[in-house]
């Protein structure tokens, strides 16, 4: 299939375009690159040997996600392009709504006017938000407490109305985790701009002596080791649950909703053992106050994904540390480096 990958130049995209191709699919990305750089499709290339066909399209701009499907026979959508930053999204609520929802519908409707009607949305696990028990379930209600969670809900609630509306419609609600890790050749991973708001990519730049030390915020929760535990996903494996998604509503049409987890948590500070692991030594960090908005635990119920999809994930805590860090320690500035 040819397949158009928005969001195709970051982090979660980059890595999904290498296994896309390694799949056989086509691809073709489309990114603004206010978050990114074409860098990491150049990287791409060199370790699947294929070139993926690169536009520069904002999704506000209608018009251009329009040339884009006229200029290439699309038979599918992975849809990542977003603002993601909870923090962000609460100091500057409308940015959020108007990117991410204008975004999405402008694509909507590209996508139905060329007759394109499979797509597989990039969701995340906070759309459970505060109310649910772990682990997480596909059919709990969900409700996220955030501006930028609630992105991603209203735009499960979108497809949700569309795929009830048009029966042709292909739809997959992918609920990630927590992301972390780096393809083991070190030549892709994730490049934050600015202070990274997500544990491992900040654990890295303290490694690296970008940073002084790691802030843990709050050691005092009601886990075994006081600090918040998460579901941590590797990326490969995740990128890979996109081609199970693909490869799943191309026989079946309907709307799925999946999440993408490993069914497991770990804690702040086992993540920061593994990554010391990884790097051979001690990282320097303090125990701080907690984050506003914070859970305390949470994780995923994955075994829907491993019954529909036949997708689980393979990988640990310190691989994923691993190859971060060797991302990391190769591209100390990231894609500037
Ligand atoms: C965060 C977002 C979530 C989003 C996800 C995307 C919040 C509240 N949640 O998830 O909505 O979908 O990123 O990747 O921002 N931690 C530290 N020190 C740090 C950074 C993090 O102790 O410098 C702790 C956090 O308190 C948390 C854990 O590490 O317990 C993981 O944090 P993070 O990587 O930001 O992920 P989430 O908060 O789970």
């Amino acid at each position: 299939m040819r397949i158009l990958v928005t969001g195709g130049t970051g982090y979660i995209g980059s890595h999904t375009v290498l296994s896309l191709q390694e799949a056989g699919h086509e691809v073709v990305a489309i990114d603004n690159l206010v978050n990114s750089s074409e860098e990491s499709l150049r990287r791409v290339a060199g370790l699947s040997g294929k070139a993926a066909v690169f536009h520069r399209v904002d999704l506000v701009d209608e018009s251009a996600i329009d040339a884009v499907f006229a200029a290439h026979p699309i038979d599918a959508v992975i849809h990542f392009a977003g603002l993601k930053a909870v923090g962000e999204s609460v100091r500057e609520p409308l940015r959020y709504y108007h990117n991410n929802l204008t975004g999405t519908l402008n694509l909507l409707r590209v996508m139905d006017r060329h007759g394109v009607r499979s797509i597989v949305f990039s969701s995340s696990a906070t759309v459970y938000g505060e109310h649910n028990p772990s682990p997480y379930l596909e059919k709990m209600e969900i409700g996220a407490n955030n501006p930028y969670g609630r992105t991603k809900e209203q735009i499960e609630d979108i497809l949700t109305d569309l795929g009830a509306a048009d029966s042709r419609w292909r739809i997959a609600l992918l609920r990630y985790f927590n992301p972390v890790g780096a393809h083991p050749s070190g030549l892709i991973g994730e490049d934050p701009q600015g202070i990274p708001n997500n544990l491992v990519p900040f654990i890295a730049q303290v490694a690296v002596g970008r940073r002084e030390k790691l802030m843990v915020f709050g050691g005092d929760y009601d886990t075994p080791d006081g600090t918040c535990q998460r579901d941590y996903i590797h990326v490969v494996d995740l990128a890979q649950g996109h081609v199970a998604a693909l490869d799943f509503v191309a026989e079946k049409p309907g709307v799925f909703r999946w999440n993408l987890g490993s069914g497991k948590g770990s804690s702040v500070l086992e993540v920061l053992r593994s990554f010391e692991k990884a790097v051979g030594r001690p990282l320097p960090y303090e125990v701080t106050g907690r984050r506003p908005g914070d859970l305390p635990a949470f994780w995923a119920d994955a075994s829907l994904a491993l019954a529909d999809l036949g997708w689980s994930t393979t990988r640990t805590v310190d691989q994923m540390c691993e190859d971060h860090w060797r991302w990391q320690k190769n591209n100390p500035h990231g894609y500037n480096t």
